[in-house]
């Protein structure tokens, strides 16, 4: 099990906000609590990934897994959408490195770095959904904190990520990812990751 949290002090954040490029913050603003920013990252987070689960579990029951492909490809990053909206955080799936279906989700920069130690700790007897990061240094401008959890293979996940896909599935898959790496996977895998960036609240004063 590996957590990474990451505090720095208030002070230092205002300089690191103006080491990115944009104007400095200007004199003294309230931070808000750090806390708050995490509090909304995983709120975020936690409707996302429920609202995936439970649409695609209503989809399968509905019309079957192949056409569930088609659900998650036209869905998923509808619900993404609909989440960032509500919570006013931008958030999102992505693969463990070379493992991607949607060439969308492919792992760059802090992701990247991430998705690599989360499976570097899973490799050495971590459990993937154990894996989170809280990153509040080291963020661009207009970011207050980025937060990232794994994503563990579970056995319903199989049909669609496993070693045995139906032809059917396949072939939907197929249709929409021709270039699809995102098979082969077995039960407490690390999948990838689910992220949260929150915007820092200075961006809203004068
Ligand atoms: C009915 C088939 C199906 C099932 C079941 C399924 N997935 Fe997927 N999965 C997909 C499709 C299709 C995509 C591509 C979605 C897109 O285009 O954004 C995808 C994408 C993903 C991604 C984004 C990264 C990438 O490779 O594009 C993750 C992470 C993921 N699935 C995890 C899971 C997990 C965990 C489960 C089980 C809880 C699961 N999936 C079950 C079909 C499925």
């Amino acid at each position: 099990m590996k957590t990474m949290l990451r505090f720095v002090p208030v002070l230092a954040l205002g300089a690191l906000v103006a080491c990115g490029g944009a104007t400095a913050p200007g004199p003294a603003t309230t931070r808000p609590e750090a806390a708050d920013a995490q509090a909304r990252a995983q709120a975020a987070l936690k409707d996302f990934g429920d609202r995936l689960r439970t649409e695609l579990r209503e989809a399968m029951t509905r019309n079957g897994a192949p056409a569930a492909v088609d659900f998650c490809h036209v869905q998923a990053p509808r619900i993404a959408e609909q989440v960032m909206a509500e919570h006013g955080v931008r958030l999102g799936r992505v693969a463990v490195p070379g493992r991607n279906r949607n060439p969308g989700n492919v792992a760059e920069g802090w992701l990247q770095e991430l998705a690599v130690s989360f499976q570097a700790a899973v490799d050495t007897g971590g459990a993937p959904e154990a894996q989170m990061a809280v990153i509040r240094e080291d963020v661009p401008a207009g970011v207050e904190l980025r937060l990232a959890r794994g994503i563990r293979v579970e056995a319903a996940c199989l049909m669609c990520h496993g070693d045995n896909i139906a032809p059917e599935i396949a072939a939907r898959i197929a249709e929409h990812y021709p270039q699809d790496r995102a098979t082969g996977f077995s039960e407490g895998d690390l999948r990838g990751l689910i992220w949260a960036e929150v915007p820092a609240t200075t961006e809203t004063t004068p």
